[in-house]
């Protein structure tokens, strides 16, 4: 797994290296970049604002230094009450359906990796962002912020409350209208750690047009639907969402 791997190789060299100046640069893997294959290219056209941002000449890599290493450290990252709970973030719930979005955040072996920061954002039931550059003519939920934090416990296990997003236009195209997803961040020990990524409902109707959801090569972007679990569900009170997040691997969740 990317950042223990990097910090097993800190380890080795600090008690290895008797100078600051065997350290820099760090010839030894630090953080994994991400394998092609599984995450969607820079460059997709359907996705149409890719066409404009997509880098025109290949990436430089950069080593790793004692930065990426060393700091800023999110392991101590204190998070308030109610952080991973979206329902109860203002001064009364929010309207829409209630739901439990939990999951596991995993290795390639299926190892738990515990101690993720992970961070979610979405729009209301409505389909619109709590953001001025959201100018979608559907309602503001003055209970409903959007955003939510929770740190995956020892056994990476995280869990959110918060209530279901609507579907939103976004003038790709011709009538083009985002599935229902929640956004995904996940920062390991720093910020060389971040990875991104969209949880989608499953079987909703509108994954077949999305460009974006359909920009992640077949066979992965089906990691990126959650799964309805009745063992999740709270009687009277909330359906239940599985959303497991592979960090690398054959069966890695696709990353933006
Ligand atoms: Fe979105």
């Amino acid at each position: 797994m990317p950042w223990q791997a990097a910090l097993r190789s800190f380890a080795s060299l600090r008690t290895t290296s008797s100078s600051w100046a065997k350290l820099r640069p760090m010839k030894e893997e630090t953080y994994r970049r991400p394998t092609a294959g599984d995450h969607p290219p820079n460059l997709s056209p359907d996705y149409k604002s890719t066409t404009g941002r997509a880098p025109a000449k290949p990436a430089i890599a950069l080593p790793h230094t004692l930065s990426e290493i060393t700091g800023p450290l999110l392991q101590s990252e204190r998070l308030d009450a109610h952080e991973n709970d979206l329902t109860r973030q203002r001064m009364a719930e929010p309207l829409g359906e209630r739901i439990i979005v939990q999951g596991r955040v995993l290795d390639e072996d299926g190892k738990p990796v515990p101690n993720a920061l992970v961070e979610i954002w979405q729009c209301n039931a409505a389909g619109r962002y709590h953001h001025p550059g959201d100018q979608h003519d559907a309602p503001l939920d003055p209970n409903f912020y959007g955003g939510g934090r929770a740190r995956a416990d020892a056994e990476g296990q995280y869990k959110f409350i918060t209530i279901k997003p609507g579907a939103y236009p976004w003038k790709n195209h011709h009538n083009a209208w985002r599935p229902a997803h929640i956004h995904f961040s996940l920062f390991g020990p720093a910020f060389a750690t971040r990875l991104i990524t969209q949880m989608y409902f499953p079987s909703d109707p509108l994954l077949a047009y999305d460009p974006i959801y359909n920009s992640v090569p077949a066979g992965a972007r089906e990691r990126l639907q959650a799964s309805f679990e009745m063992d999740l569900t709270q009687p009277e009170w909330a359906l239940g969402y599985r959303f497991d997040i592979v960090l690398r691997g054959r069966n890695a969740t696709p990353m933006e």
